[in-house]
């Protein structure tokens, strides 16, 4: 059903992204051991991955990393993660267990995988290793999935954590069957994480697969709205959806949400569309907070493009006055470069705008 709301994880409903599956599942069989999968939130990043995922056919874990940050990034939750997802695989591959069991600090009872997190426990790169080996020995592969990995970097350094770009570049020289793909919203702050520009990075410069998740174009948009509400026996009028893709635009998430609302409601009305926007402005203002976090002056450069002061003299002119400061040449660029890494604005024909329209919405007049 494509209005199910929660990620898709079946090809048959997964809309419109044939190519990118293809993609994707051509890197897994290929030898880039790193891949990339980006795009904003709610375009489709977890369906895509996880249908390729089941697709392919080879062992694979999946970790949701919003986990850690619920956890409070500690290793404990990173490693429970890990656990759950090594004891679902053995429960298909059954040789898998005779190399974990040989693993320091890893116990396997019955079905279930247990890791040692403590001190002197294990290390991640010696299980990996072993996995390696039984990777080998099986002839496979394994695709080893980091959902939101921009959330990797706050588990760098110190007590209790793991440096995952150390893990990751030694994975690269020395895991021949294990594939990472890395997916990540906040596109900027991923590949800051990774180290891409960065010569000091353990992973700077070497080769990766990327694939970039768009927005639907309109047209998508609309045959999906079609083809989803006919799987309801439902056919609004052409005007109702152009209107829905006006408000949403090519936001899968935002566009399923809205189908399923309406399919519920059995209803197609402006007012169904105008509860899913006040829905979706709610949950678009709480991550927005925590972008209010970091700095204040965010607010005002949003507003400031949120009034359609798409170019870069005009917006330090209105987020001068709104906050009663001057602000720097230097520090606008970094505001701009800061919502940028986190997928909030882009640069489109020379102008900043909104990549969700909901956050226009919210900041706007
Ligand atoms: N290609 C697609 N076809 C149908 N529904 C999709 C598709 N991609 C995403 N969705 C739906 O959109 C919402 C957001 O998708 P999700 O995969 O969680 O996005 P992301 O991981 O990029 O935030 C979910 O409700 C999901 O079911
Ligand atoms: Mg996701």
């Amino acid at each position: 059903m494509l209005f199910d709301v929660a990620p898709k994880d079946e090809r048959t409903s997964l809309f419109g992204r044939d190519k990118e599956l293809e993609k994707l599942l051509q890197s897994f069989g290929s030898k880039a051991p790193l891949i990339l999968l980006l795009g904003m939130r709610r375009v489709g990043k977890t369906s895509l991955l996880k249908v390729a995922l089941k697709e392919w056919g080879q062992p694979y874990l999946y970790l949701d990393l919003r986990a850690l940050a619920d956890g409070g990034f500690s290793k404990v939750v990173f490693y429970r993660l890990l656990s759950d997802e090594l004891t679902r695989v053995q429960s298909s591959w059954d040789r898998l267990r005779f190399f974990l069991q040989k693993v320091r600090g890893v116990q396997v009872a019955g079905i279930s995988v247990e890791l040692d997190w403590r001190r002197n426990g294990m290390t991640i790169s010696s299980l990996f290793r072993k996995i390696d080996e039984w990777l080998e020995s099986e002839g496979k592969n394994m695709a080893v999935a980091f959902d939101e990995a921009q959330l990797l970097r706050d588990m760098r350094g110190g007590k209790g954590r793991i440096d995952f770009r150390k893990f990751l570049a030694f994975a690269y020289d020395n895991l021949r069957h294990v594939k990472f793909v890395l997916t990540g919203s906040e596109v900027g702050l991923l590949m800051d994480f990774i180290g891409a520009e960065d010569p000091s990075s353990p992973l700077y410069g070497r080769y990766r697969e990327e694939i970039v998740l768009q927005k639907f174009d309109r047209e998508t948009s609309l045959e999906f709205l079609r083809r989803g509400f006919r799987e309801h026996g439902f056919e609004p009028s052409p005007d109702v959806l152009e209107k829905v893709v006006d408000v949403l635009d090519g936001v899968v998430g935002w566009l399923t949400y809205y189908g399923y609302t309406a399919v519920y409601e059995k209803k197609f009305d402006e007012n169904i569309l105008e509860k899913v926007v006040d829905q979706a402005k709610r949950v678009t203002e709480n991550e927005l907070s925590k972008v209010f976090q970091r700095s204040r002056y965010y607010k005002h450069v949003l507003r400031a493009v949120g009034m359609g002061y798409g170019e870069w003299a005009a917006i330090k002119r209105a987020a001068e006055a709104w906050s009663g400061v001057p602000i720097s040449n230097a520090h606008l660029t970094r505001l701009l470069h800061g919502l940028e890494k986190l997928s909030i604005i882009e640069k489109k024909d020379g102008k900043y705008v909104f990549t969700d329209p909901i956050v226009a919405k919210i900041v706007g007049p």
